[in-house]
Parts: structure tokens; C-alpha cells; sequence
């Protein structure tokens, strides 16, 4: 393979794909650099699409980078282009259009979709998704228009959206498939508080249930033979790859595009960051679907474009605003000790993980930012601690490392 770099593609003009551009170009890379998106925006970071532009009173979506900026930094950017298929043999994609785009270094950062709901159950075409800017302005006037709002799926979307409607004064019904809330990146005592939480707010939950069909009348039937009003219908049950154009390379498992600690793919010269990476992490291997992996994982991967060799070690870091709820996560929450510290069936409380060395290896919190940031240096550094001091919410958290 050719060590010569002079042609950079990225394939995604997300905020990974945006990162990586800018970060080349803070890093000196002086070649041609082309970011090829679908959407027709510049690159945007997706939290304010659950958050900020949900709440009536605030405006539009916010770019990462004006255009401007991509001019002065002659970083091309290809939007409302598709990307079909990549010939690695030739280095170089082809667009929907018919252009053909060479390449030294292929960056995938596609990003995922959300997983469609299956069965014939939609046949007014109402339900939203929420992956764009487009997707959150329908759904912002869905919330706007205060029809009785019904959510499918109690994961990370449903949850910011059934807060923003409910401010809104909505009468929202989520509907989770599962036992509990956000499962996916949770723990039980953090899902306990996140379904106290919501409750009280006026959110109807219901567990173990599906959608069934969906009436003209806007009214949903569930599995369980329920009806709930569904006059605006929201869905987030998880989301799949972005991996068209790339499947026939051999270098793609169900999660995304595979790639090691470095986030290279099997084939050298090609790299994958942020959602669609199928990366390294823990004991494992699979997306990491977070703001903080769009941004480190990327930046980290300019060096690795850039002939270093840098493996990419930092610890799962989200949040989530849910109303007036703050969550954040570190690290692994679902696995090792737990201590709490704080009351669990109060409004502020931290779920620490602790593993056999006593290092903290994951750490929930729930309305206690400053406590995560401590949380972060510690899982990050493998820190150890007393964890008798640790549940004793009078103890400084700085005080509890040994
Ligand atoms: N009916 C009801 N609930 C379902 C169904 C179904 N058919 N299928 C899945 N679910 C539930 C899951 O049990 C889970 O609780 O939907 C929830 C989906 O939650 P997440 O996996 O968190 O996915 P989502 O909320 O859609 O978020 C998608 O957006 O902000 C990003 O990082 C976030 O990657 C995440 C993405």
C-alpha cells in the first residue's frame, strides 16, 4: 500500500466526518480533503434534534462550522450526494450522480438510521423518526400542535422527546417492548428512577408491549389489547448501520464497519469513525453511539491518518436531558459492584461500579454533574477507592480515592 497521502475522502458529513476534516487540517495535513454527506445541511452534532430543537421557544438547528470556514480551510464538501459504492481496488467512491471521487485515505463516518418499525401497522404514514433536522421540525410541530403523543420504544429518544412534549402540555404514551427504561445503556436503579421520574411528570408507561395498528382514527392498539391516543406517533427503537455502498468489501459486521483500536478497517486504506465504527471497547466489540465517541474517536483517528499510531482508550462517556433530568454515564454501568451514594429514591443519587481491585469502572449519575466529572478522571485513570467512604454522600468524592 502506498504510504503517500494527498487525497483524503470522508464518506459522512456528520460530526465525526466534519471533525476529522477540521482536525486535518489543524493538524497540518496540507492535501485535498472532500466530505461527502446525503443530507442537504452542513454538518450538524444530532443531540439538539431530542433537545434544543424541541423546545418551543428556542430556534433551528446550529451548524458545527459555517461555510465560510470550509472554504477557508479548503475542505470540500460534497452535500445532497449519496455515496453507492466504494471500489477500493481503484481508491475511489461513486456518487449517486455518476461522479467518481479518487482516493489516498477513505474515512467511513455514515453514521446509522433508525431501525424501522416492521408489519403493516403504519398505513397513514404519521409515524416520525427522529435522525434529522427534518425529522425534528415535523416533530417539533407534532408537539407544537398538542395532539395526544404516543412513543414507541423507552430508549434515549423516546425519553427526551417525552419530556419535551409534556412541557408542551401533550398527553404522552411511551411504549416499551422491554421490562424497563433505556436498557440499553442503563441500569436497573437509574431505569427505576428515570420511570419515577417520568410518572410524576404525567408520562403513562407501558412495559412489555408492542404496537399493534395504528386507526385512522389516531387511536393505537397495543399487544396487550390496550388502546392509547396516538394522534401524533413518534418511533425509536434503536437504529441500524449505514453501510450501503460498503457491504460487498468484506470489512462490515452487523454493527457497522469493523475496525481495530486504531480505526483502521481490514482493508488499509480504508478507516471508520464515530457511530458506524464497529470498534473495540471493553470486553468487546460494536458501536459506540455517543456525542464524546464522534468527537475523541475522530480526533484520535486524524493521527492515526496522519502516520501515528495511537490507539483510541477512552472510556463510553454519555448524557441525557430529559426535561429537567440530567443522567450521565461513564464507563461500563451494568457490570461489577454497585455502591450508591445518595438516596436511590430521590431526585440525585450516583450508581458507582466498582470492580474486584476496588477501581471504578463505570458510574451513573443522576442530577449530580459535578460528581461525573470526577467519575470520568477516575474511570479513565482506573482509579481505586473506599467504598465506605464512597456511599457516604458527606465524604468528598476526592477524599474516597486510595
Ligand atoms: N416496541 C417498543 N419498544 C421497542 C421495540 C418495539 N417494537 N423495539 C425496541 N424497543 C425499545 C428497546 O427495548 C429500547 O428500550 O426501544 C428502545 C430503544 O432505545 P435505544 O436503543 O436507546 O434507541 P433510541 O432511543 O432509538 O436512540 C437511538 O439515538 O441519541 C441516539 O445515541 C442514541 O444511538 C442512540 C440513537
Amino acid at each position: 500500500m502506498s504510504t503517500q497521502v494527498e487525497r483524503i475522502v470522508i464518506a459522512g458529513a456528520g460530526q465525526a466526518g466534519a471533525t476529522v476534516a477540521f482536525g486535518l487540517r489543524k493538524a497540518g495535513f496540507d492535501g485535498s480533503i472532500t466530505v461527502i454527506g446525503d443530507e442537504a445541511h452542513l454538518p450538524y452534532e444530532r443531540p439538539q434534534l431530542s433537545k434544543e430543537m424541541l423546545n418551543l421557544e428556542k430556534g433551528e438547528h446550529r451548524p458545527i462550522r459555517s461555510q465560510e470556514d470550509y472554504e477557508a480551510q479548503s475542505i470540500q464538501l460534497e452535500l445532497g450526494a449519496r455515496l453507492t459504492r466504494v471500489d477500493a481496488d481503484g481508491r475511489q467512491v461513486l456518487l449517486d450522480d455518476g461522479r467518481k471521487v479518487g482516493y489516498d485515505r477513505l474515512v467511513i463516518a455514515t453514521g446509522v438510521k433508525p431501525r424501522q418499525l416492521s408489519g403493516p401497522f403504519d398505513h397513514t404514514g404519521r409515524a416520525c423518526y427522529l435522525r434529522t433536522v427534518e425529522d425534528a421540525r415535523r416533530l417539533r410541530e407534532d408537539i407544537r400542535s398538542g395532539r395526544p403523543l404516543a412513543i414507541i420504544g423507552g430508549g434515549v429518544i423516546g425519553l427526551e422527546v417525552a419530556a419535551a412534549a409534556r412541557a408542551a402540555g401533550c398527553h404522552v404514551t411511551v411504549i416499551e417492548a422491554g421490562e424497563r427504561l433505556m436498557s440499553r445503556s442503563v441500569d436497573e436503579i437509574a431505569s427505576a428512577y428515570l420511570d419515577r421520574a417520568h410518572r410524576r411528570d404525567g408520562v403513562d408507561i407501558r412495559y412489555g408491549a408492542s404496537a399493534v395498528e395504528l386507526g385512522e382514527d389516531g387511536q393505537l392498539k397495543l399487544s396487550d389489547g390496550s388502546v392509547v391516543p396516538a394522534q401524533s406517533l413518534l418511533v425509536g427503537i434503536g437504529v441500524t448501520p449505514n453501510i450501503q455502498g460498503f457491504e460487498h468489501l468484506g470489512i462490515t459486521d452487523t454493527a457497522g464497519v469493523l475496525v481495530d483500536g486504531h480505526g483502521r478497517s481490514p482493508i488499509g486504506s480504508i478507516y471508520a469513525t464515530g457511530d458506524i465504527a464497529s470498534q473495540p471497547h471493553g470486553q468487546g466489540h460494536g458501536r459506540i453511539e455517543t456525542w464524546a465517541n464522534a468527537q475523541d474517536h475522530a480526533l484520535n483517528l486524524v493521527k492515526n491518518l496522519l502516520g501515528e499510531d495511537v490507539p483510541y482508550q477512552s472510556p463510553i462517556w454519555f448524557w441525557s436531558d430529559q426535561g429537567k433530568i440530567n443522567l450521565q454515564v461513564v464507563g461500563n454501568a451494568n457490570q461489577g459492584k454497585r455502591f450508591i451514594r445518595g438516596d436511590e429514591h430521590g431526585d440525585a443519587f450516583v450508581v458507582f461500579r466498582l470492580d474486584d481491585e476496588r477501581r471504578v469502572t463505570g458510574c451513573t449519575t443522576i442530577n449530580s454533574p459535578r460528581d461525573m466529572a470526577v467519575a470520568r478522571r477516575w474511570v479513565k485513570q482506573g482509579v481505586r477507592v473506599d467504598p465506605q467512604r464512597l456511599v457516604d454522600p458527606v465524604t468528598p468524592l476526592r477524599d474516597c480515592a486510595i
